[in-house]
């Protein structure tokens, strides 16, 4: 073997040898990454029924509204809840709570009876649906009609009344009371009828005190300088206010009231209202707002049980919360409902009380879709030729309109 075939030869050997070596790394490589897949824990997450897609919703940066005000303002989504509302966490809480009590029995014809201006109605009514009950709601027939004609394709029996004061016997709230009590004490019908009395049911708050407060005192990482929210039984004020206070001592707790509604005086002076308005006699029907939801002219247990951990009250005009829905729409494409658009006017003077720098924590209730066919018919035109502006939202309306207002604006910079 001449020099040139030694050189050939050891060539060769160098090009076979790096060929091996590449293929054996190669192979190793797809085995490890064989071994990999085979190890890797891939954790199951699957949701037993609709019920159990409810809470733990997430906490969004309302980003205009912070920016124009120095402070974070957030936004728990409740309006993805799979009932479409806030509602959906109290109304499974009550139920859980009766079936713990042996009051509901599923698939037994026990019926649940609710008095609600719709948002609790539809919660129920589906809850009642996946646990094997019939839902009947008993609402005011001036509430905009997306919740009345969903209760019905939820299969829930529907019973529109009048709006009238609670001393009424045909009072939305009274009359469920009274169907639920009839088919206990029937003879005839099968089943019980459970009222679920949200307004004085004491699951509710709890179901804001185990749930949403926890849940926001969380997402936050402990950090919350105020949490703002209006009331309509006060569960979600009371609970969240309840759960913060016991652990951020210096976490401020506001009320978001509508005009008309007498629950900012109770907070402010410790009255609903004067003589002529005074508890349990008022004559006058409901609260006088677009809003729905929240607003009140009675004391309800609910509201009691967090009234200790309520610092302040601020009250918001139906124009300002027309205008606040626009502004979350034209801003952020955020499509939110009456209360919801309270509770952010609310909480953006909440922040410019407080000044820069803080985090204000507010509840976005529901979806506008609940309320296209009155408070959004009431908006105008989004993004048309007028554009919305918060200094153009706040301060806006006929402030005070029914409502004695002393000293409302005071401290607020606004
Ligand atoms: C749309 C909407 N927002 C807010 C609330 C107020 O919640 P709470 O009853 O916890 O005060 C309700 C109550 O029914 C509601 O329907």
């Amino acid at each position: 073997m001449d020099r040139y075939d030694q050189t050939k030869l050891l060539l060769s050997g160098i090009v076979i040898g790096a060929g091996a070596v590449l293929a054996v790394q190669t192979i190793s490589s797809v085995r490890r990454q064989d071994s990999t897949k085979k190890t890797q824990i891939l954790k199951e997450d699957i949701r037993n029924g609709l019920e159990d897609c409810i809470g733990n919703t997430p906490l969004i940066r309302i980003k205009h509204l912070s920016e124009a005000t120095g402070c974070e303002i957030l936004g728990k989504a409740e309006f993805l809840e799979p009932g479409g509302s806030v509602k959906d966490r109290v109304a499974l809480k009550l139920i859980k709570t009766a079936e713990e009590a042996n009051l509901l029995t599923p698939h037994s014809g026990d019926k649940v009876y609710e008095g609600t201006v719709g948002s609790t109605g539809v919660s129920l009514a589906f809850i009642c649906r996946a646990r094997g009950y019939l839902a009947h709601i008993c609402m005011p027939n001036d509430q905009s009609t997306e919740k009345s004609s969903l209760l019905l394709k939820l299969g829930a029996m529907v019973t529109l009344v009048p709006p009238a004061p609670i001393v009424d016997k045909g009072q939305f709230v009274n009359r469920a009371r009274a169907l639920a009590a009839a088919q206990t004490a029937s003879e005839t019908e099968p089943g019980r009828g459970f009222f679920a009395d949200q307004f004085e049911n004491p699951a509710n708050w709890k179901a804001h005190y185990e749930g949403t407060g926890p849940e926001i005192y969380q997402q936050c990482g402990g950090r919350v300088d105020a949490f703002v929210a209006g009331a309509g039984t006060g569960g979600t004020l009371s609970g969240v206010g309840k759960y913060l206070k016991e652990r951020l001592e210096s976490v401020r707790v506001v009320l978001a009231d509508p005009q008309g509604s007498g629950l900012y005086n109770r907070i402010k002076y410790g009255v609903m209202f004067d003589i002529k308005e005074r508890e349990g006699t008022r004559r006058r029907p409901q609260v006088d707002t677009i809003v729905e939801g929240i607003g009140i002219n009675r004391v309800t247990a609910n509201f009691e049980a967090g009234r200790p951990y309520v610092d302040d009250a601020i009250r918001v005009t139906d124009d300002e919360a027309l205008a606040m829905a626009r502004l979350l729409v034209e801003k952020e494409g955020l499509f939110v409902g009456s209360s919801s658009a309270v509770n952010c006017v609310a909480a953006v003077r909440t922040a410019m009380k407080l000044g820069p720098g803080h985090r204000v924590v507010t509840i976005l209730c529901d979806s506008g879709t609940r309320h296209l066919s009155k408070f959004w018919k009431k908006a105008g035109e989004v993004a048309g030729d007028e554009e919305m502006t918060l200094d153009g939202v706040l301060g806006c309306g006929e402030v005070g309109k029914g409502v004695s207002l002393e000293g409302e604006k005071s401290g607020y910079g606004v």
